[in-house]
């Protein structure tokens, strides 16, 4: 990514989550990852908006609201309340959290929808599909299920068998029945709107060029280019929870067509709550400055490396900077499930822990990778307390009580070793650099490399032996000044990754409105507070109390 001296114009979003559930640690890992990347660009003093919004529409959340006897009107504001504070708690710092059932992402919807139909790219075609004549609905694949048409296997879903991977239509299935009603469906015609994406290939691959890919991402969507791309239906018949689609009866967009619009909804929400709303049309021109960049998971990458920036470019809107993808978390080493008892809430581990170790955690195992994420809690466990407690916050502990009883908590103007400052300083650029191109964790380690070194810094000086001596009374008091702005630099650099823990560090150290750069002038002279512990170590019984419910 470009790193000139100009302040850039960044806007970032992670996935909408689904408004038909409560966010778990898979969610929190992708918001995390954006998180700190976004607090690090705005620490650099560029202008990086975070915006992010509710998933609102489709079958699943209509479905939800019918067994719980709600409007969906009703469950999507619920849940909305939910997401919004979750999020807080984990002190994900969206400017924007929206929902894709609004009015703005109604409006670019359409405009997007008409413009890419007066392009000439969207077909309307009869299908054929299996109907429960009893909800008298549609059935979408995962709503059917029967036996493979190839391998006879049952209780396959309407897409593909997991028994001999074959992928096929849902009408082949060998005796359908309904998930929903447990009825037999029929086999019904009707008209869908279908996104001529087989036309586009060449604008992909252009797109596909310029943008920032990770390579394995790259070369997924090149072997997917490879083969032929099919036209992508864009409709459902009603009865369905999202936007109608205008001068079509009864069509509704496809969750998926409004959903990445969703981004640029909240952006416009965004601004028109800031009264910029001027800055919408400036931002999402095709000759624009800004840069915008989406976090995504792996299992929603054709959505947002295929479909998404070919819709975006043929209604003449500017196409994202890049696309990053993470891979899954898995919990203890395996897949995170409810059914199995091997799950984490997110709000079950933010009663027992603070969100700011998860955070840390995250960070020292993200990186460009796709890869799978594994949380093994005794590895959490170790890995907070030798790191963040050990070595981080005990730079801090065990100068601060010195300063304090011994000089009024004012810092000394000599610093004992300032080529030691200037060694953190010279290997704060390479831990830039890796925040930038996210790799968190080896800007994690280079960090706790640092944090290494104060401390042997410390144990070298023995402060505590020093103290003794009243002769020593100056020398003491510039190291302990010295150990101080080490623990400062430190504190700069993980304030993306742990903004809770570092919030309490600055107050102590007296500071507001730090930057990247404030590392650079050293605190001499000045007064400090007095210490608290800023972070406590996680003992076992809340490592259990996790998996407890
Ligand atoms: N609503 C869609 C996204 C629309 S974006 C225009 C969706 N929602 S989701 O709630 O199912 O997932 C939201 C994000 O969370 C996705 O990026 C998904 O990959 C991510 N994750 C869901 N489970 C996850 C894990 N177990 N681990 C990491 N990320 C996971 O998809
Ligand atoms: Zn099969």
């Amino acid at each position: 990514m470009s790193q000139g001296s100009e302040k850039r114009s960044i806007l970032v979003t992670s996935a909408l989550p689904y408004a038909n559930a409560p966010l778990h640690l898979g969610h929190i890992l992708e918001h995390t990852q954006t998180d700190i990347w976004v607090r690090y660009q705005r620490l650099l003093g560029n202008e990086c908006i975070y915006v992010c919004a509710d998933d609102a529409h489709g079958t699943p959340i209509m479905l939800k609201a019918e067994e719980l006897d709600i409007t969906p009107e009703n469950l999507i504001e619920d849940i909305y309340k939910e997401h919004k504070s979750t999020f807080e708690d984990y002190r994900i710092s969206h400017d924007n959290f929206h929902t894709t059932h609004s009015e703005e992402n109604r409006i670019l919807s359409e405009r997007i929808f008409n413009a890419l139909q007066e392009n000439g790219l969207i077909e309307q075609k009869k299908i054929n599909q299996l109907f429960d004549t009893t909800k008298q609905m549609f059935l979408s694949d995962r709503y059917v299920k029967g036996s493979c048409p190839l391998c006879h296997a049952k209780d396959q879903y309407g897409d593909n068998c997991e028994k001999c991977s074959a992928t096929y239509d849902a009408v082949e299935l060998i005796d359908p029945v309904s998930v929903i009603s447990g009825t037999k469906p029929i086999i019904k015609e009707s008209d869908h709107l279908f996104f001529k994406l087989s036309s586009l290939k060449e604008q992909i691959i252009n797109w596909l060029n310029n943008s920032n890919i990770q390579d394995p991402v790259r070369n997924k969507l090149n072997e997917w280019l490879e083969g032929d791309l099919r036209d992508w239906d864009i409709s459902r018949d009603s009865p369905y929870f999202g936007f109608e689609i205008p001068n079509y009866q009864d069509k509704f967009f496809y969750v998926w067509l409004d959903a990445p619009i969703g981004y640029l909804a909240s952006h416009l929400n965004y601004l028109k709550k800031n009264d910029q709303e001027a800055k919408f049309e400036e931002f999402w021109n095709t000759k624009s400055n800004g840069e915008v960049f989406h976090f995504i998971g792996k299992d929603i990458m054709y959505f947002h490396t295929l479909f998404f920036p070919v819709m975006l470019s043929e209604s003449n809107l500017k196409t994202p900077n890049g696309v990053f993808v993470h891979g899954f978390l898995t919990l203890n080493g395996d897949k995170m499930s409810k059914s199995r008892g091997n799950f984490i809430s997110a709000e079950n581990y933010i009663n027992t822990l603070d969100a700011d170790y998860l955070r840390y955690f995250f960070a020292s195992k993200l990186g460009t990778g796709v890869d799978d994420i594994d949380l093994n809690l005794e590895d959490f466990r170790q890995k907070s307390n030798s790191d963040l407690v050990n070595k981080y916050a005990n730079i801090a502990s065990r100068t601060a009580k010195f300063l304090n009883n011994n000089y009024d908590g004012v810092l000394s103007n000599e610093l004992d070793q300032p080529e030691l400052i200037q060694e953190f300083l010279d290997k704060s650029e390479i831990i830039s650099g890796l925040f930038e191109d996210l790799e968190f964790s080896k800007a994690i380690k280079e960090i706790m490399s640092l944090a290494d070194r104060a401390n042997q810094y410390i144990d070298s000086k023995e402060p505590w032996v020093l103290i003794k001596d009243e002769i020593n009374k100056d020398k003491v008091h510039s190291i302990c000044t010295t150990s101080l702005n080490l623990f400062r630099i430190i504190t700069i650099m993980l304030q993306p990754v742990i903004p809770g823990f570092t919030k309490k560090a600055f107050a102590f150290l007296n500071e507001t409105n730090i930057s990247w750069k404030s590392m650079e002038s050293p605190l001499t002279g000045c007064k400090i507070n007095d210490f608290n512990p800023i972070i406590t170590r996680i003992d076992e019984d809340q490592i259990n109390k996790l998996l407890g419910s």
